[in-house]
């Protein structure tokens, strides 16, 4: 009986414990040369317990992966149709062509509408600073008039580069949002807290470490010691999610909505193409935060806070535009085939573990493309390699990165590879000029993978030219450090 009543206990606390997380969700992009099948991974968010996806869109194949999950869905309007979706026909067009369709038994649970893309990017230079908040407006109407409106909102995920704190006081309680776009956000953030929509701000403390090597690199993560933390009203900072959360929240105070919830739309750590983009760097951040979301800590300005929680991402995508860095490939949790890269703690329980790998994953036949061994012709050689990398994803060969260790015959080798796999293996795709031969035999050198790619699926790829930037949505989700914040630190422990 004692046992049995111990036993009891124990669910519980295991129960209570997962709590936090039990609204864990997840970024599912699609900039991929090759994609699994939707169904494959409307399984692999269910195999892993994520509750809620974001996607970029509403594309109508990985709807139907969604279809019937259960799974709460965030869907977008893409930056390259608010201004289209600023004439209210349009926006009534939208929410019944993406929103409306959806709405049957096993149909996709959509409970949010992202208007946008980091729309606010100071990259993006205003360009769509006066198309957002009308096309926010439109498209909620259109959908409380479709009888949609309780159950879902829109709202506008945008980088945390739409505040800072001044430099003369940089500390979270003096937050405010950027001089240029002030107006635009209260306006915004009224409507929000009008229509009960939360604030949607995407977080990445591993950029304040990118291309910053003072950033005390401790501050990007939740478990370390750093030198010194920044003390702002009695409050001691020690990593910099916290600082940039609450720097956020004080500039809501500041406008007048200090209590208007907040999701993180976007958080996470890449592992490959860069020094600091790597596994166990990925994982020590995931333990951190994972452990933080379980415990409910919330963060100083709100304490015990039930923080909403949106991976990035899913999966690695090979055709993302890598003008943030070439890490912008590598942001998944899974390998672009499905397979967990470490383990993470998805359910709040606190026992780490290698999340479920995709099921059912249709490989290419085992084969690669390689240099020809007698291959002389090394003006040749550069300008195939150059080709084959401006079409297929080469990001892995750089300094400090998986692959960074291999010779110019591995380079070579490794290029022509992942062309001829982006190419689903067609024989011309292994040709270069006579340089490029086909081979059954696997010439990986750990921890450099030459992978075989997945077996095409239904679904349209994205498809790679020359210029990778140009056959990139306008949507792509560019991100740039929230400079302001790693100063901040550096400025503070230097
Ligand atoms: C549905 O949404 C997608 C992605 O936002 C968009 O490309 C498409 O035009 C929308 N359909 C309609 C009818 O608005
Ligand atoms: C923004 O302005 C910069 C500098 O003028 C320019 O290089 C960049 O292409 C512009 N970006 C966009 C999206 O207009
Ligand atoms: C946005 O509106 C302001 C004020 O009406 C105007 O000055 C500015 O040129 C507009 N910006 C764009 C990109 O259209
Ligand atoms: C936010 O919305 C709530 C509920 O509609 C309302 O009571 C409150 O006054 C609003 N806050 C502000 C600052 O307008
Ligand atoms: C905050 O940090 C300062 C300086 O390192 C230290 O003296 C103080 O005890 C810390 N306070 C708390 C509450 O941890
Ligand atoms: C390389 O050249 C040698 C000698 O001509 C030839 O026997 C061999 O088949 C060639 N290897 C390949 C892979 O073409
Ligand atoms: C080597 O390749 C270059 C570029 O394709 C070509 O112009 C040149 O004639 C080749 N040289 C030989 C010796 O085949
Ligand atoms: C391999 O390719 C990478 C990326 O193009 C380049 O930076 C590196 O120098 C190359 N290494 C060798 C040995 O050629
Ligand atoms: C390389 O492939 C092996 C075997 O499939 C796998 O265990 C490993 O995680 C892969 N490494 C990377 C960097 O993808
Ligand atoms: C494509 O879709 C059809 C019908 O849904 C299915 O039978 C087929 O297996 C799919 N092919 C792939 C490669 O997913």
């Amino acid at each position: 009986m004692a046992a049995a009543l111990r036993c009891v206990a124990v669910v519980v606390a295991v129960a209570a414990a997962g709590m936090g997380v039990e609204a864990l969700g997840v970024n599912w992009g699609t900039m991929a040369t090759r994609r699994l099948p939707p169904k494959v991974m409307g399984h692999l968010l269910k195999d892993n317990g994520f509750k809620k996806v974001k996607i970029f869109d509403a594309d109508e194949n990985t709807m139907m992966g969604l279809a019937g999950t259960g799974i709460e869905t965030m869907i977008a309007v893409p930056n390259d149709m608010l201004a289209a979706v600023g004439d209210y026909g349009r926006a009534q067009e939208w929410v019944k062509k993406n929103v409306t369709k959806y709405d049957f038994d096993g149909g996709v649970n959509i409970k949010f509408v992202a208007i946008g893309n980091e729309p606010f990017l100071t990259a993006y230079n205003g360009t769509y600073n006066n198309v957002t908040v009308p096309a926010l407006k439109n498209i909620q109407r259109a959908l409380n008039e479709a009888g949609h409106g309780s159950a879902i909102k829109a709202t506008v995920p945008v980088n945390a580069d739409v505040y800072d704190s001044p430099a003369s006081n940089p500390v979270p309680s003096a937050g405010k949002f950027r001089d240029d776009i002030v107006g635009i956000i209260t306006d915004m953030v009224k409507f929000l807290n009008h229509s009960g929509a939360p604030f949607s701000v995407n977080i990445y403390p591993f950029l304040s470490l990118y291309g910053n090597d003072d950033f005390p690199i401790d501050y990007a993560f939740f478990d370390g010691a750093p030198p010194k933390p920044v003390i702002d009203n009695g409050i001691n900072y020690t990593n910099v999610f916290d600082a940039n959360f609450d720097t956020l929240v004080s500039a809501l105070k500041n406008i007048g909505f200090g209590d208007l919830p907040v999701v993180i739309g976007e958080v996470g750590w890449p592992t490959d193409g860069d020094k600091h983009a790597t596994v166990p760097y990925a994982q020590r951040f995931y333990a951190g935060l994972l452990k933080r979301l379980a415990a409910r800590q919330g963060t100083p300005l709100r304490p015990h806070a039930r923080i909403e929680v949106y991976l990035f991402g899913l999966m690695d995508e090979d055709a993302k535009s890598v003008d943030p860095g070439n890490f912008e490939r590598h942001w998944g949790i899974f390998t672009f085939d499905g397979r967990p890269k470490f383990p993470l703690d998805l359910r709040g329980n606190g026992r780490p573990a290698m999340p479920a790998p995709a099921r059912g994953v249709h490989y290419l036949p085992r084969r690669w493309c390689v240099l020809n061994p007698n291959a002389t012709n090394t003006t040749a050689l550069a300008d195939n390699v150059r080709y084959a990398c401006s079409r297929a994803d080469c990001t892995v060969l750089g300094y400090g990165c998986s692959c960074g260790a291999l010779d110019a015959t591995g380079n070579a080798s490794y290029a022509f590879n992942v062309y001829y796999q982006a190419q689903g293996q067609v024989p011309s795709a292994c040709d270069f000029q006579g340089l490029a031969m086909v081979t059954d035999k696997d010439v990986s050198q750990p921890p450099c993978n030459f992978s075989v790619q997945v077996a095409e699926s239904n679904a349209t790829a994205v498809t790679m030219t020359a210029d990778a930037k140009s056959s990139a949505p306008a949507s792509v989700p560019a991100r740039v450090a929230a400079a302001v914040l790693a100063l901040v630190f550096v400025l503070v422990s230097a």
